[in-house]
Order: C-alpha cells, then structure tokens, then sequence
C-alpha cells in the first residue's frame, strides 16, 4: 500500500487533527487547503488548492502523483459554514458552500479513484456532520451538502468494493476548532450571552454528554476506519456528538 494520504483542510481544526494522526502511522500527508500554515510539520506537505475548483484539484493531485506517488487515502475534511434564513440566503453563499463541502469532496475523489482502482486499495473517509442527517435552522447550504456527501459516499462505497476501496463518513456533533468557536462568538453577540450560557443553552442542548469534542477523537476514529479492522465497513456514517442525532 502506498503511504501516501491526502487531507484536505488541514491547515486548521480537525484537518490538523487528523493529519498528525496519520503522520503517527507514518504516512506522508498532503494538506490541500486554501490556506497554507505559517509551517508545514514533520511528515505533513502543503499545497494550495481549492477544492472546489476542477482545475485546482487536478494541478495539485498532479504535483502529488509527481512527487510522491498515487494516494491510499484521501481524508475529505475542509469546510466552512454560514447561516441565514432560506429566503434571505444568498445564492453565491449557497454556490460556495455546495461547492466545497459536496463538490469539494466529489471532486478530490474523483482524483485519487483510477489510482485506487488501479492499486486495489483505497480509503475514503469524509468529514460530514450530524448535519448531514438532521437539520437545524439558518444552516441550508451546509445541511443539503452534508446530506448530499453520505449519499456521494453510498454510491462511491458501491463503486469502490470490488476494487478494494472503501468510503465511509464520520458526522460530528460540535468540536472545539476554530470554525465552532467564530459560531460561538455569533451567537454570544446575538443572544447578549456569555460564552458558557451559549454552549450549554445552544451548542450542547441536544447531546447526552455535555461536552464538545476534541479533534483527536475524530482523527482516532479516521485512524479506525483505514485500519484492517475496518476492511468489509464500508458505505457507513458514524456520529461522534455525544448522543446527539443517536439512532440515525
Ligand atoms: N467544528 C465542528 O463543530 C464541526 C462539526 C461537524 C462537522 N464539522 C466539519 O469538519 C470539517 C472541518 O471543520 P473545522 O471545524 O476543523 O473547520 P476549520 O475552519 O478549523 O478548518 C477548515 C479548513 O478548511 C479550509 N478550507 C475552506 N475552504 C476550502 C477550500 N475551498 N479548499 C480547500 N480548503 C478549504 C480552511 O482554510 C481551513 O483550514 C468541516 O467539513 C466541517 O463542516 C465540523
């Protein structure tokens, strides 16, 4: 197996997480994101891409394949967020949030597939959310697109068996990075609330175990789904937010 995995988003939160996990399982990861770290760790390269973009995903995979070899693992990380009624929602917001997290992740699969097919190994996994299965108001874009991943993911999942790819998804309840705090800091604003008023009276109302997530608790479960113990799991969705969305 090649030892070469793809991250997106690492340059922050839970992509950084999870980049720092597979550098312990010795992988040499590549971090596409827009935005590139003031320095890459040991073990971690960084390339410029928006992933959204086509003819971004293609240049950087090229430059991967180019330097280092065809990827194993592609981990769909990178996100963002933005919150508006539906009939103020702006339709460029809706077009880029579409565009990263649901063709973002489509398109940087559609990258490494052939190689994976041609290899007959892949590992799949995206970052969607408990969002991708319940709904929350404000939150459109970002719901429809982490709905529309775990179906992307179902019919990759198919795609990928007999080629020895699997894809799975991990939905998260809240996790303390920086794109979860600047929510916070609306919503303190909003509600004249403090900090700690607004997690427990928003954030952490619906999950059974009151307390956010770590991002290393979703670079364990990553760590988990490449593993051999993961071999035949495949198509799945897995939540980690405390019990909320629990049953779905
Ligand atoms: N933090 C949470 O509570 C939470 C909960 C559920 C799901 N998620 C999901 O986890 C993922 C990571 O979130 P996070 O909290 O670590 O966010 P973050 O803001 O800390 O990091 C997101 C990274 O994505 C990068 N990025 C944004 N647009 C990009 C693009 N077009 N191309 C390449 N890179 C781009 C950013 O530059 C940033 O480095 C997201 O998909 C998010 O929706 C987060």
């Amino acid at each position: 197996m090649s030892k070469i995995a793809i991250v997106t988003g690492a340059t922050s939160g839970i992509g950084a997480a999870i980049a720092c996990e597979l550098v312990k399982h010795d992988f040499q990861v590549i971090n596409f994101d827009l935005r590139l770290p003031s320095q890459d760790q040991v073990g971690v390269k960084s390339i410029e891409c928006d992933v959204s973009q086509e003819e971004s995903v293609t240049r950087a995979y090229a430059q991967v394949k180019n330097e280092y070899g065809p990827a194993a693992i592609l981990v769909n990380n990178c996100g963002l967020q933005f919150m508006s009624p539906v009939e103020d929602f702006p339709k460029e917001k809706w077009d880029l949030l579409i565009g990263v997290l649901l063709t973002g992740t489509f398109l940087c699969s559609k990258a490494v597939f052939k190689d994976m097919k041609e290899a007959g190994f892949g590992r799949i996994i995206n970052i969607s959310s408990v969002h991708g299965k319940l709904a929350s108001p404000y939150k459109a874009a970002y719901v429809a697109a982490k709905h529309g991943v775990l179906g992307l993911a179902k019919v990759m999942a198919v795609e990928g068996a007999e080629f020895g790819i699997t894809v799975n998804t991990i939905c998260p309840g809240f996790v303390d990075t920086p794109l979860m705090r600047e929510q916070v800091k609306s919503q303190m604003q909003l509600n004249q609330l403090s900090e700690d008023e607004v997690l427990k009276s928003v954030f952490l109302k619906a999950q059974n175990v009151k307390k956010l997530t770590d991002p290393g608790q979703v670079a364990g479960m990553v760590s988990f789904l490449i593993s051999d113990h993961a071999s035949t799991i495949t198509g799945e969705a897995y939540n980690i937010s405390g019990g909320w969305g629990m049953g779905l």
